[in-house]
């Protein structure tokens, strides 16, 4: 149960929870009837708000608000409007909470490991055919950035029926997928047997494909183990050793680039390590092999910023960092590309290694995994 009070001559509406953990909490008046939840202010077959910020005064008051059960009607003047607000929905919303985060703070949502976590992974079969299992692989892989699937069909393009659980292929200028095997004149160094540094897929796009799937057909030479660190652990253990450090990495443009095909000049300007305004962690970038020259950190700090670019990398190839696993054909992983990099050792050529990569986006598999926890819980979609 909760109490209510209207202050600030009606610009405010407090809510005090009851009991000892009962902390106020409040409200503007403004920010109550523009988000008011009504049929005439939200459509309520889509949810998408019908009015405009302008539709609401801006010297909007609250002249009444009376406590029911379970809502808090409230009415709004000059307009003489009545809206009735959902008491846990207003707690659930509520903005006036201290928040006390460093830079580079993370999501709940999001655990971050090293080289000790256990590689999250599930059966393709029982994955493309049970939502339940669907929903609880999915979880993990936002929770962790990284899961890998078994035992699919060893059959050309069945990457794309892992991005179909999800969401939709992102068609880049490698095509809908892209072949990861061994070639006679390589124009990306991802198609020889060379070892490839950890890195992040494609920097140079802006906005970059947030999710990759790699997909395993054929294996059947010695080396060639793939390789994942998260990212966000790498950025965390930066900021834990030097702030300073990793305050230049997320305050400075670096600058990414790719021309290796014909008709194709790809470019984007970007942190290695991304933050929100607020601080929290959003993005790292880190591909050595397509990093233009850096030209947006001062004179004054370049030498610094070299420092920390350098401490990042050692972090990202420290041994404790990585996990190591063969794939089988059939095998894949599907990585969250904004965050966990991706290595692989180097091969010989008495064999063959035919991987199949392609690309998709984040929005739409956080959307699935909303709609299936919605589901589980017995709740409405979005
Ligand atoms: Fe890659």
């Amino acid at each position: 149960m909760v109490a209510i009070a209207v202050n600030e001559n009606g610009k405010v509406l407090t809510i005090s929870p009851k009991g000892p953990k009962g902390t106020s909490l409040r409200f503007h008046a403004f920010w109550l009837r523009d988000n008011a939840q009504d049929s005439e202010t939200r459509d309520p077959y889509n949810g998408q708000r019908l009015i405009t910020l302008k539709d609401v005064p801006s010297n909007t008051r609250i002249s009444r608000a009376i406590l029911t059960r379970n809502s808090v009607e409230i009415t709004f003047i000059p307009e003489n409007k009545t809206i009735c607000y959902d008491t846990n929905w207003l707690l659930s919303n509520a903005y006036d909470v201290t928040r006390c985060r460093e830079k580079g703070w993370v999501k709940s949502s999001i655990t971050t490991w090293d080289g000790a976590f256990n590689l999250p992974a599930s059966n393709f079969k029982t994955v493309t055919e049970n939502q339940s299992i669907l929903h609880r692989w999915l979880g993990k892989l936002a929770r962790y950035g990284v899961a890998k699937l078994t035992n699919g069909p060893i059959e050309e393009g069945s990457l794309t029926k892992i991005v179909d659980l999800f969401g939709y292929v992102r068609e880049t200028n490698y095509g809908r997928y892209f072949e990861v095997q061994t070639e006679v004149k390589p124009s990306n160094l991802a198609y020889s047997g060379l070892a490839l540094q950890a890195h992040t897929d494609n920097p140079y796009r802006d906005p970059l494909p947030s999710v990759q799937v790699l997909y395993c057909l054929e294996s059947s030479l010695t080396g060639g183990e793939s390789i994942v660190i998260d990212g966000f652990r790498a950025a965390e253990i930066l900021r834990e050793k030097n702030k300073e450090w990793f305050n230049l990495l997320s305050s400075y443009c670096a600058r990414f680039e790719f021309s290796g095909n014909s008709g194709v000049c790809l470019r984007a300007r970007r942190p290695i390590i991304e933050l929100a305004p607020d601080g929290e962690l959003v993005a790292v970038r880190f591909n050595n092999r397509s990093t233009a020259p850096i030209v947006d950190v001062p004179f004054e700090k370049m030498e610094a910023y070299y420092s920390a670019y350098r401490y990042f990398s050692e972090i990202i190839e420290d041994p404790s960092m990585s996990i190591h696993f063969n794939l089988e054909p059939g095998d894949s992983f599907v990585l969250d590309n904004t965050r966990v990099l991706h290595a692989r050792t180097a091969y010989t050529d008495l064999g063959r290694r035919w991987l199949q990569g392609c690309y998709a986006d984040k929005d739409s598999l956080l959307s699935k995994l909303s709609t299936l926890s919605n589901r589980s819980r017995g709740h409405t979609e979005c």
